[in-house]
């Protein structure tokens, strides 16, 4: 069974993001779409970070914690002015940034930006390199509330001692941003293991995997990489610094309802950020229902802020276990990676699910219905459609 380490590291101390994130960004389902002309109501605009603030509200997401709204790449003119300060496309974002983090603040929400380490964005827009300081004051002046910083035309051995002086010139501003590193994701791509310790304390959040798709394979992918675990990068995540497994998906194209409860449930198991990629305009209401499910949010918001780790995994079953504040109490995870069309029962004692104590309540989380209580021997079963997962809550007993 796998220790729960405590985070011993020290984090990041600007006292931002206490619990994981939540909100909306751009990037899986916008991309880089500049085309304004003939594509109005889907271009990287202020128009469509406006549209989805407004729905963020309307439709209750910010009332179950959804907050920030983030531009991603391509939200720049192509070149800085001739201050050398940057600038957003003029006719994208006429008002400019300031008073999209104006208007995001009257609606009691936050704005997050986009910039890059290197010489260049992923999109081919003006990065920070050399830049830095004054991109940090500007984004301050701006008012913006969180910078995800990216590494693309860059050298991730420098990214070290980069990543750490923007995260001072960003101290230095005196204005409160949360800061988002891509850093441990280019390191692992140029084969370098990333000193977690030093990103947690300069960091956030950080990106350490491949960028999300809106394919069942790269969820899977991804929770394989959570899985393995490699450098036990889940012992650094905690209140004001969490592992970044990228956007959720839920309500795209690629996923089926079975595959994005799975991912949300493995998100939040994991006190993941919860960044919604999506158009929050085209969204049924059983994944909005899900995407705002108020038990599945409370394990990712659970104060302890614990990453889920994955005690087992056999054949196509994944036992993940995630301790909560409450005492002595974890969220269990059961997924099920099976395709085949039938619901795919699963049987253990209680002990093998990884709980040690003598007796347990079990209480399924979807229906917030109180599923047994089990004594560590007793036999534990589930049925869990194909794809999907279970999810409960097992508070201790003394008998
Ligand atoms: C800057 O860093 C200091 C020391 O870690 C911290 O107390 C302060 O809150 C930070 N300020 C900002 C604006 O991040
Ligand atoms: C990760 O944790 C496990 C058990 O908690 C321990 O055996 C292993 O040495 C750790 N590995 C690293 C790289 O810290
Ligand atoms: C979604 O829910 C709303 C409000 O409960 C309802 O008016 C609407 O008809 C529903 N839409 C669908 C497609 O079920």
């Amino acid at each position: 069974m796998a220790l729960f380490l405590t985070v011993s590291v020290k984090g990041l101390d600007n006292g931002l993001v206490r619990t994981p994130p939540m909100g909306w960004l751009s990037w899986e389902r916008f991309r880089c779409n500049t085309d304004c002309k003939n594509d109005p109501d889907n271009c990287i605009s202020e128009k469509l970070y406006k549209t989805m603030a407004d729905l963020l509200v309307s439709e209750g997401y910010k009332d179950v914690g959804y907050e920030y709204i983030n531009i991603d790449d391509c939200w720049m003119a192509k070149e800085r002015d001739s201050q050398g300060k940057l600038v957003p496309d003029p006719e994208r974002f006429p008002s400019g940034i300031k008073a999209l983090a104006d208007y995001m603040h009257s609606k009691g929400l936050k704005l997050g930006i986009y910039e890059d380490f290197g010489s260049k964005t992923c999109g081919g827009f003006p990065g920070s390199e050399f830049y830095m300081m004054s991109d940090a004051n500007t984004f301050a002046e701006w008012n913006v509330d969180m910078l995800k910083f990216d590494g693309c035309y860059s050298d991730p051995k420098q990214m070290e001692a980069g990543f750490k002086a923007m995260g001072q010139f960003l101290n230095n501003t005196g204005h409160p941003m949360v800061y988002s590193c891509e850093w441990p994701l280019y390191q692992i791509g140029d084969k370098i293991k990333p000193d977690y310790g030093a990103i947690r304390e300069t960091c956030n959040l950080w990106r350490n995997f491949g960028d999300v798709q809106d394919s069942w394979t790269s969820i899977l992918s991804i929770i394989d990489f959570y899985g393995k675990d490699d450098g036990n990068f889940s012992s650094y995540n905690g209140p004001g610094g969490w592992n970044d497994p990228d956007m959720l998906v839920a309500g795209d194209f690629g996923l089926s309802y079975e595959e994005e409860k799975t991912q949300f449930v493995m998100w939040s198991m994991w006190s993941s950020p919860l960044f919604m990629s999506n158009d929050l305009r085209k969204i049924s209401n059983h994944t909005k229902q899900l995407l705002q499910h108020k038990g599945i949010l409370a394990i990712n918001q659970d104060p302890l802020g614990a990453q889920a780790v994955r005690q087992w995994q056999i054949s196509s079953v994944g036992l993940w276990l995630k301790p909560l504040a409450k005492n002595g109490s974890y969220a269990v995870a059961i997924v099920n990676r099976d395709d085949q069309g039938m619901p795919h029962k699963i049987s253990v004692q209680v002990n093998q699910l990884g709980l040690s104590g003598p007796a347990y309540n079990f209480t399924e989380v979807f229906d917030n219905k109180f599923y047994g209580h089990y004594k560590s021997s007793d036999q534990f079963t589930v049925e869990i459609n194909p794809l999907g997962a279970f999810l409960a809550i097992a508070t201790p007993t003394d008998s």
